[in-house]
């Protein structure tokens, strides 16, 4: 089955095409094209995503995405269409909220064959409404235009299953994969531990009870003075600490000391102690903003204890949470998946701390390409979705969509 998947949610835009075979037990996936626009440049300047400006960077980036995907999949065929009056008028109907875009749609259509594909995925949630709003009425005025069914996907199931992916290249099999599972998904919006006990069903293990993990990263680069994204700014801080401490011998990670030597620059680690799976960040951010009420100018040696100390409370939570999911769960194979699991020493201590305390688990962890906001995983995850339910009638946009209530 090829897949054409779109992803809009926050701010990437991406469209891939793959073809998709097999079933739960073994499916491959081979990218036949794939292309994204990050905006990260764009957002930087308001320190975050700025969702007016998201929406009308996705508009203006769609077609010509589609474009180089179809290229890139030599599925782009030039030649003139003509479109029914009362087709159009449908389409520009369900354009009529996206400035900008019918314009180039038209343009672009008009002048290009319909691609052999067999289903449009499109992100439905969670994310930011307007944005995916954007992703979703384009993709349906293509699939109503070319005649194709469109399958509407959680975003959080595509990092989930995602992460299950391995290979290289252009080739991504999803194979030998022993259930439960479970996936700690970690990115700007969300911090939750999820289990999959049976394939494509979800429960609810833990979450945050305030701010995501990424959020904090962000925040607290920004009391940094550090740019967005702050999770890339203070892990290079933090790595560049370690590496001074120990030269290449990443294997022995320093203990700072920082109880000792620099009290002051100690953070909490919040709900380490509880039984509970659920998570809180807030708390940590809020502890670094006193510290630094009390000590506004940091030297650039104390900023890279201080990003150091943060990954490390923010790590040890993370990985304290998902070793009591693990026991309670029984689950057999971890993933992690989300923007912040690009994160070089939440990679390191989930594969060390996997490896001593459950060496009988199978760690995922995608590739860093995958990691972050991506179509490939928009296509893997609507192709399990297309095999299991078919195709729906109607996709409606929910910021706040979820996988499962606890
Ligand atoms: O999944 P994602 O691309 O977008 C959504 O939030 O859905 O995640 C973005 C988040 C941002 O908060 C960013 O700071 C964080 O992921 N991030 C990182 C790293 N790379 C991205 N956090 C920590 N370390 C990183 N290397
Ligand atoms: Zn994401």
């Amino acid at each position: 089955m090829k897949i054409l998947a779109i992803e809009t949610s926050c701010d990437e835009t991406a469209i891939a095409i793959l073809e998709c075979v097999g079933d739960e037990t073994c499916a491959e996936f081979n990218t036949l094209g794939n292309t994204l626009l990050s905006q990260i440049e764009i957002h930087r300047e308001y320190g975050g995503v700025f969702p007016a400006l998201a929406k009308r960077e996705h508009a203006k980036n769609l077609v010509p995405i589609l474009e180089s995907a179809l290229e890139e999949a030599e599925l782009l065929h030039e030649d003139a269409q003509a479109i029914p009056e009362d087709m159009r008028a449908n389409i520009s109907a369900i354009l009529a909220r996206e400035p900008g875009l019918t314009e180039a749609f038209f343009a672009f259509v008009s002048e290009c064959e319909v691609p052999a594909i067999d289903a449009i995925a499109v992100t439905a949630g969670p994310g930011l409404e307007p944005a995916l709003w954007v992703g979703i009425n384009f993709a349906k005025a293509l699939a109503l235009l070319w005649q194709k069914p469109l399958v509407a996907v959680n975003h959080m199931e595509g990092h989930i299953l995602s992460a299950l992916a391995s290979g290289k290249g252009d080739t991504l099999t999803v194979q030998g994969i022993t259930l439960p599972v479970l996936a700690l998904l970690i990115s700007g919006g969300h911090t939750e531990l999820i289990l999959m006990k049976e394939w494509l069903e979800y429960e609810l293990v833990g979450a945050t009870r305030d701010d995501a993990v990424g959020e904090a990263f962000d925040k607290v680069a920004r009391m940094l003075s550090l740019p967005y994204p702050g999770g890339p700014e203070i892990s290079r801080l933090a790595e560049a600490l370690r590496a001074e401490q120990v030269g290449r011998d990443k294997a022995r990670l320093p203990d700072l000391g920082l109880a000792e030597t620099r009290p002051e620059l100690r953070l909490p680690r919040p709900m380490i102690h509880e039984d509970s799976c659920d998570f809180s960040f807030a708390g940590l951010k809020t502890a670094v903003l006193y510290l630094l009420k009390n000590r506004p100018e940091l030297n650039e040696e104390e900023k890279k204890l201080l990003a150091h100390e943060f990954e490390n409370a923010v790590a040890d939570v993370l990985w304290k949470k998902t070793a009591q999911a693990i026991e309670k769960t029984g689950a057999q194979t971890l993933v992690i998946g989300g923007g912040v699991s690009a994160n070089t020493h939440i990679r390191r201590i989930f594969t060390e701390n996997i490896k001593q305390e459950f060496p009988d688990i199978t760690l995922r962890i995608p590739s860093a390409a995958l990691t972050t906001d991506n179509a490939i995983m928009i296509a893997l995850a609507g192709f399990y979705r297309a095999r299991r339910e078919g195709i729906p009638t109607d996709i409606v946009a929910n910021g706040n969509l979820s996988l499962s209530h606890k």
